[in-house]
């Protein structure tokens, strides 16, 4: 297996071009299903994650052209609503084409994700809209079966914030007969995304980006052009390695918009940070100090801190000045990255879902090892700023959700190479 070899020290400084959003691309592929006429996609990021969906589509005998990072999908000949468990394994995204399936075919079988290094990741919220809207579910050997006529447009309230489960029901909604109302549905940038696309192929859908999603189903989409939006994950984990290194740097293609609660911690951790978006370009600028102050986080659903930026930022803490209380209330265990940073020389201490980091002078270089796509960019990190070389193992998961990592970290001056196996 590959892995990544970082020589730390060295202060980011230049400007890097951040590119479209893995989790909205995610989503958006699926929405190609609900239409018999093409979807072209721009922007659409050349990840790991973006290939396995689109051998998972093409299997059910969707066209797929692609070109960089233009995609082009045709579900006319739609004609195996079958996700499986080989496929789904790899990438419990999977489970965004069950919505979308069912209310195109009337029928779909897709094997449950099963959980992953963070957590159990159950679809229970994604079958019980389904239920709600009439299809039959049921859960047999490991596979979600589901069949209807029609689905039945309905009031949906899901027990907790998710943002796959909202994406689910919004897609399979937008060809039900009647509304659906989905109540304390996702927020996230990525949601509104995916509605602005199924808007674009012919959907009636309003509220998109607040608690109440309101859709008018349709009897069928038809294709469009879209472009994905940029990566605010990506956007944010620059931004910290920026910040640690006590670097300047520039990304281009995103501003802070979709990034407030993020921008927030790190002014609070003394970098001072510019963005704008014009019709000409949009960026976002750091300029971060040479030592930072220990910020404290508590993950939640958007607009508050994203759980998908917390490992980045416990890295940042681990040299910082001070302590920071760190709570993670989404996932039960995203933590994996804090005992790798231990062995860094890092000082953390676990309780439950809350990790208590004080800030150390210097780490060191040591071999590491990821365990999921966030906590090994968080090593990453680490390793920009650790005294000497430090050996990142299983690097197959950064390569799931950062494009050209390494080539982007280069070019602000960073000291990485890949080995290969
Ligand atoms: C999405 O995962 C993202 N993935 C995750 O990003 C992100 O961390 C997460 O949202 C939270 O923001 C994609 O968009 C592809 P959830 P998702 O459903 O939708 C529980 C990354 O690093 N839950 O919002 O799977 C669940 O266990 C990835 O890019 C149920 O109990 O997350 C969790 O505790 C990691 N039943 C909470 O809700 C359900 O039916 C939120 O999960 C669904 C969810």
């Amino acid at each position: 297996m590959d892995k990544l070899i970082i020589t730390g020290g060295v202060r980011l400084s230049g400007e890097i071009a951040i590119s479209g959003a893995k989790n909205a691309a995610l989503p958006i592929l699926c929405a190609s299903l609900l239409s018999a006429e093409p979807l072209t996609l721009t922007n659409v990021p050349e990840l790991n994650d973006i290939g396995t969906m689109l051998k998972l589509l093409a299997q059910m005998g969707v066209k797929v052209e692609r070109s960089a990072h233009t995609v082009t999908l045709d579900a006319s000949a739609l004609n195996n609503p079958l996700a499986p468990y080989e496929m789904v394994k790899t990438m419990r995204a999977s489970i965004l084409v069950l919505g979308p399936l069912v209310a195109r075919c009337g029928t779909a079988k897709v094997s449950l994700p099963g959980g992953c290094a963070i957590g159990a990741r159950p679809v229970d919220q994604h079958i019980k809209g389904l239920q709600a809207m009439g299809a039959t579910v049921t859960v047999e050997h490991g596979y979600v079966h589901a069949e209807v006529t029609r689905l039945k447009g309905a009031r949906l309230f899901t027990d907790m914030v998710t943002v796959t489960g909202t994406e689910n029901l919004m897609m399979a909604a937008c060809l039900a007969d009647g509304v659906t109302v989905i109540e304390n549905a996702a927020r996230e940038p990525e949601v509104v995304d995916l509605a602005q696309c199924l808007i674009a192929m012919g959907a009636k859908i309003s509220g998109a980006g607040t608690d109440v999603i309101r859709i008018e189903g349709v009897e069928r989409l038809h294709g469009a052009t879209h472009r994905i939006l940029p990566d605010r994950i990506e956007a944010g984990t620059y931004l910290c390695a920026a910040a640690a290194t006590g670097g300047s740097v520039t990304l281009n293609g995103v501003s802070s918009g979709y990034l407030d609660a993020v921008v927030d911690k790190l002014l609070d951790a003394g970098c001072e940070i510019t963005s704008e978006k014009t019709a000409a370009r949009e960026f976002i600028h750091i300029e971060a100090p040479a030592r930072l102050k220990a910020v404290s986080i508590r993950t939640a659903p958007y607009p508050a801190f994203p759980t998908d930026m917390q490992a980045q930022f416990m890295a940042i803490n681990c040299v910082a000045e001070g302590s920071a209380v760190m709570r993670e209330t989404i996932f039960e265990n995203r933590f994996m990255h804090a005992v790798e940073l231990q062995r860094l020389g890092a000082n953390i201490k676990i309780d439950g879902n809350v990790a208590f980091v004080t800030g150390v002078a210097q780490l060191q270089g040591a071999t590491v090892m990821a365990t999921d796509l966030r906590a090994s960019v968080s090593l990453v990190i680490a390793g920009l700023v650790a005294e000497g070389e430090t050996q990142i193992e299983r690097i197959y998961h950064l390569d799931r959700g950062y494009e050209h990592l390494e080539e982007k970290l280069a070019q602000l001056g960073a000291k990485i190479r890949r080995e290969k196996a």
